[in-house]
């Protein structure tokens, strides 16, 4: 594939992961791309790079533009191994002493990664950096989503390469929003409710604080997915509205099985919700993978996870889903627990109190029934899903 020029001297010379199926735990079922940009002015600059096992990718799209050698400078805006991995082999190339730029916190982690001795020059928030024509400025966005994160935006061009932040884990020929439309918009919420929600309120702050600088930015260039060039408030406006967490009337009820038993009384909890007027799905966590659950979980006003006890504890993929519920910090949402026993029945009380923990409204002690839900037990599902369902507009309308 040949490099794309996407801004008059600004070429995508990125990689396309149309194989991957697992980014650290995160279902990619259309794959991934690796934004990488060369900037052409009298300093050739390079805008991160790709995975390692793409650097050679990389370097043959920069190749069909100029000669690596020729690159002099190189902006590291986030550390992560899929935008670093492929430095080593590109700085290889190029001359291992040009200067790399990154934040103080990049200059810390690509020392931690790389043993290589490369030309650091870490800076400052607000610093600038002339190309010739162009003058670059960078903007610290510490947390979104490491530590080292930084935005670098082209003050000429109007463009804002905007590292993880807006983008999606989308592989496809489109290069940009218009050529996609609402269609990428999936692939975007499943992306900010798995990687960028714990840090929501940095998100708010950060658009806070681009609204306040005034920044004319005319294209968004992030280190994944599709480039945004003609309906950019279509991103900020979601990044704006997703930060808020704000809950809605739908309802997931996550749950696994191991006889069936927990299988029904999920499935009865959600006859309970849809009776309440409640959009409302159960997730088997064998059926669905932890990112897609999420996905569905983050929009929702209310969480039910169901659990066999299994050896005094949890099933096992329940455990999974909670330690990374846990680590989301999803906000805003009633929750409750559930789930069958044949007899210590651990489960439920563990399940509540982790769902405390993680701070949500749990509206119920939770329900327990021993070995295989019988009618009674069956209408006390029904019925937590019609109590869940009944205080989810009350509770939707405090935020
Ligand atoms: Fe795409 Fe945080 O790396």
């Amino acid at each position: 594939m040949k490099p794309l020029e996407v801004r008059e001297d600004i070429f995508w010379v990125g990689a396309i992961d149309w194989n991957i199926r697992d980014f650290h735990g995160y279902a990619t079922e259309r794959g991934t791309t690796y934004n990488a940009f060369l900037i052409l002015d009298e300093q050739i600059t390079l805008i991160d790079t790709v995975k390692k096992e793409f650097a050679d990718q990389l370097l043959e799209r920069v190749s069909q533009i100029v000669d690596p050698k020729k690159i002099d400078i190189v902006i590291s805006n986030h550390t992560e191994m899929d935008h670093s991995g492929g430095l080593p082999r590109v700085m290889h190339r190029i001359g291992e002493n040009k200067p790399l730029y990154c934040s103080q916190m990049g200059a810390k982690n690509l020392s931690g990664h790389f043993p290589e001795k490369w030309n650091l020059r870490p800076v400052e928030n607000g610093g600038q950096l002339s190309l010739g024509k162009r003058t670059l400025v960078f903007l610290e966005t510490r947390m979104l989503h490491w530590p080292d994160s930084m935005f670098t935006y082209d003050a000429t061009d109007k463009v804002l390469f905007s590292s993880d932040a807006f983008g999606q884990h989308y592989a496809g020929l489109e290069r940009f929003d218009d050529e996609i439309g609402a269609a990428i918009m999936p692939h975007a919420l499943k992306y900010y409710a798995n990687i960028l929600t714990p840090y929501s309120a940095l998100v708010t702050k950060l658009l806070e604080k681009v609204a306040e600088l005034k920044l004319d930015i005319q294209m968004i260039c992030p280190d994944h997915g599709i480039l945004w060039r003609k309906d950019l408030g279509r991103i900020v406006e979601a990044y704006a509205r997703w930060a808020r967490q704000k809950p809605t009337n739908k309802a997931v009820v996550v749950y696994d099985t191991m006889w069936h038993s927990t299988q029904s009384m999920a499935e009865a909890i959600v006859a309970g919700l849809g009776e309440a007027g409640v959009d409302a799905r159960p997730m088997h966590l064998r059926s669905y993978n932890r990112s897609e659950v999420i996905t569905e979980v983050f929009e929702a006003g209310a969480v039910l996870v169901g659990s066999p006890t299994l050896n005094n504890g949890l099933f096992p993929t329940v455990s999974d889903f909670l330690t990374y519920m846990k680590g989301l910090k999803l906000r805003n949402k009633l929750a409750a627990a559930f789930g069958s026993y044949g007899w210590s029945g651990e489960s439920v009380k563990l399940i509540a109190q982790e769902l405390q923990e993680m701070k949500l409204e749990v509206v119920d002690p939770g329900l327990a029934v021993k070995w295989v839900p019988r009618a009674e037990d069956e209408a006390a599902c029904l019925a937590l899903g019609k109590k869940i369902g009944q205080a989810l507009p009350e509770f939707i309308g405090r935020f």
